[in-house]
């Protein structure tokens, strides 16, 4: 069953050289108790489409021009603050990249932690200290009751990162954002916070989108994949569709640059994703392309359904299946 469905989101933005969108009409659906793993180069706007499902694309800026987020019958788009602090870190959650910066340094993780409580459990945010124990401890974290008294300086960027996941995880939500959460730690703890993930998504039912660019992270943790670029989904399916058998150019070159395909020389994606303010005609993908057609210049694939799992924006594929 779906716990939250985006449907044709599209987010901008107002800078000193213009209007820019950076989400273009962006379809995703997760369903509960499944990981949906996020994958696209830098800039694809993976976070912007996060952003807008927490509803924390600053207005002052930004806008959320358009397109629904359907979570529990209503469209949270349609909501006023007041109604959205409720939703947020309650019902859904989000665990941002940097725990160095997304903590407060001045105010212990006691006091930061009891924070959730008083927004959304107030009857409990007196006495919140032995559930607060109970949860870090499950989470993995070491001297829990001593943990709780220090400020994040104390702490590593692995123990941070983990008192952030904690604090998503107080209110119990039904639907998790990690946005990718171990982009800033060393290898090692990047693996015990990878199995963090796999230890929520195992005991609670939650449904989970995880961006990341690492595809072994994907490989390990995700059911399902969507594929962004240039604010547009490109490619959804399986994983092992995705691995096996994936079908927009960008995924194949994305999965052809994986580290165990070098053969001892390092491959990359020629080219970069295009500027937002360049105005495009066809494909975003065409100046990259390997396998472009005359077609893909001048006008913009549609989203192509393969078959009830899989759809890829590609026009090689709309006469059918062309590999
Ligand atoms: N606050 C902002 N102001 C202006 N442009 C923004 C802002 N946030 C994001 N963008 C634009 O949106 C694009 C996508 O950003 P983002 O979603 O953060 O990418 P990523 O896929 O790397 O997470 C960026 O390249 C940038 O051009
Ligand atoms: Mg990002």
């Amino acid at each position: 069953m779906s716990v939250l469905e985006v449907k044709n989101l599209k987010v901008s933005f107002h800078t000193v050289m213009g209007k820019v969108e950076a989400v273009k009409g962006v379809n995703l659906q997760v369903n509960s108790g499944e990981v949906l793993g996020i994958i696209g180069e830098s800039g694809s706007g993976k976070s912007v489409t996060s952003l807008a499902i927490m509803g924390l694309i600053n207005s002052a800026t930004g806008l959320v021009e358009s397109g629904e987020i359907l979570f529990e019958g209503r469209n949270l788009i349609n909501l006023n603050e007041k109604e959205m602090c409720k939703v947020r870190g309650d019902k859904i959650s989000m665990i941002f990249q940097e725990p160095m910066t997304s903590l407060n340094p001045v105010v212990t993780i006691y006091k930061q932690l009891r924070e959730v409580y008083k927004i959304h459990r107030p009857n409990k945010k007196n006495n919140c200290k032995d559930e607060l124990v109970e949860l870090l401890t499950k989470l993995n974290i070491p001297d829990a009751k001593g943990v709780l008294n220090k400020y994040p300086f104390e702490l590593s960027g692995g123990l941070k990162q983990r008192i952030m996941i904690a604090m998503a995880m107080i209110c119990k939500p039904s639907f998790i954002i990690a946005d990718e959460p171990t982009t800033a730690l060393d290898v090692t703890t990047q693996s015990e916070i990878i199995n963090l993930l796999k230890q929520i998504k195992e005991e609670s039912n939650s449904g989970i989108m995880l961006i990341t660019h690492d595809l072994g992270i994907i490989a390990e943790m995700a059911q399902r994949v969507a594929v962004m670029y240039y604010g547009k989904v490109v490619e959804e399916c399986s994983i092992n569709d995705f691995f096996d058998n994936a079908r927009h150019p960008y995924s194949q070159d994305l999965l052809g640059a994986m580290p165990e395909n070098f053969n001892g020389r390092f491959k990359s994606i020629e080219g970069n994703v295009p500027n937002l303010y360049e105005d495009i005609k066809g494909c975003p993908y065409y100046k990259r392309c390997k396998k472009r057609i005359q077609k893909c210049e001048n006008s913009q694939p549609p989203m192509m359904d393969l078959n009830d799992n899989h759809r890829v924006r590609c026009f090689r594929y709309e006469k059918g299946d062309g590999k």
